[in-house]
């Protein structure tokens, strides 16, 4: 009987879990933890079938960092479920490796990855989800709100996979959060239903709107990302057009907290879902959110692996 735990969306993770995963986030960053060998022995695959700045970097140097050894497998090594089926993959890579981090298209992949796999399996961004991404965000807000409660969240753009995952984080946390979507790109209905039960256990707010003024009103942070995903970009003449009035610019976040801060997950694209002014301005932390990815993922290795003995 399979035993290990995986990171497949924030619903694995309790609420007193992130916060355990944020504290040891913090003592990471801060070097009390970075000369442990704390991956030793242990050697982790990267199965990615789209590209990756961040996510495959910060991994890799986060494993390394902790001693462990990395193998990268890209769409030319491992065509999951095209090359060979991905119940064989799991069962197959479950022989070598201790850990699997998956970047896939379809979300059922990283899902058939963690049910055939005797080892952790982390989302490393499916069209649903980006758990570790939204891990990096809150932890983000934290580390520069100082806090977690009184806050709100205004996501203004696509109802995606990163949406899905900001949300349900904010909703386990009770950060408040306001998503602004065009008609049809709302997110996933199932999702918002499971972020306002957990929004019910920490008195977060939940509201989806068209309007991105009703959204950003008064809100702490502003969050966008791309309008074409990775996989979209035949709809990308469509989406430009539908998104037109949900760009981040000077014009929009005057309507926000005047301390506001600026985040994104990059990769960015200037003119469209953000001006440059904004992106590159005094509000934003999109570069302190990349580097996070690193430490906040270095902690999630060692709450998979148990290797600190915090969990
Ligand atoms: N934010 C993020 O996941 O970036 P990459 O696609 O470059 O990994
Ligand atoms: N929504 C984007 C996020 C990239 C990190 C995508 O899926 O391409």
């Amino acid at each position: 009987m399979k035993q290990s735990k995986s990171l497949i969306s924030l619903e694995d993770l309790t609420k007193e879990e992130i916060i355990k995963l944020m504290d040891l986030t913090t003592m990471i960053k801060h070097d009390q933890l970075y000369s442990m060998e704390l991956l030793k022995n242990k050697s982790i695959g990267l199965v990615f079938q789209k590209p990756s700045n961040r996510t495959r970097v910060s991994f890799e140097v986060g494993i390394s960092q902790m001693s462990g050894n990395c193998v990268y497998l890209g769409p030319e090594e491992i065509n999951l479920g095209v090359r060979e089926s991905t119940s064989d993959v799991a069962k197959t890579l479950s022989r070598y490796l201790d850990g699997i981090v998956a970047r896939t298209f379809t979300h059922q992949d990283v899902v058939d990855l963690a049910k055939h796999a005797d080892i952790p399996i982390i989302n490393g961004l499916s069209d649903l989800y980006h758990p570790c991404q939204a891990l990096t965000d809150i932890f983000s807000i934290k580390e520069r709100l100082q806090r977690l409660e009184n806050i709100t969240v205004a996501y203004i753009g696509d109802g995606n996979n990163v949406c899905h995952s900001l949300m349900l984080a904010c909703a386990k946390v009770g950060i408040h959060i306001n998503i602004a979507t065009p008609k049809n790109y709302e997110p996933d209905q199932a999702i918002v239903d499971t972020a306002l039960k957990y929004a019910q256990e920490t008195g977060a707010n939940i509201k989806v709107t068209q309007s991105p003024e009703e959204a950003i009103e008064k809100s702490d942070v502003i969050y966008s990302d791309v309008w074409v995903s990775m996989g979209q970009e035949e709809e990308n003449a469509k989406r430009i057009n539908d998104f037109d009035k949900y760009q981040i610019n000077e014009e929009l976040v005057k309507l926000a907290n005047p301390n506001y801060i600026f985040m994104h997950c990059l990769p960015a694209h200037r003119g469209q879902e953000v001006t440059e002014e904004i992106i590159d301005g005094e509000h934003s932390i999109v570069f302190d959110q990349a580097e996070n990815r690193l430490h906040t993922q270095k902690a999630v290795l060692n709450f998979l692996f148990n290797t600190w003995g915090a969990f």
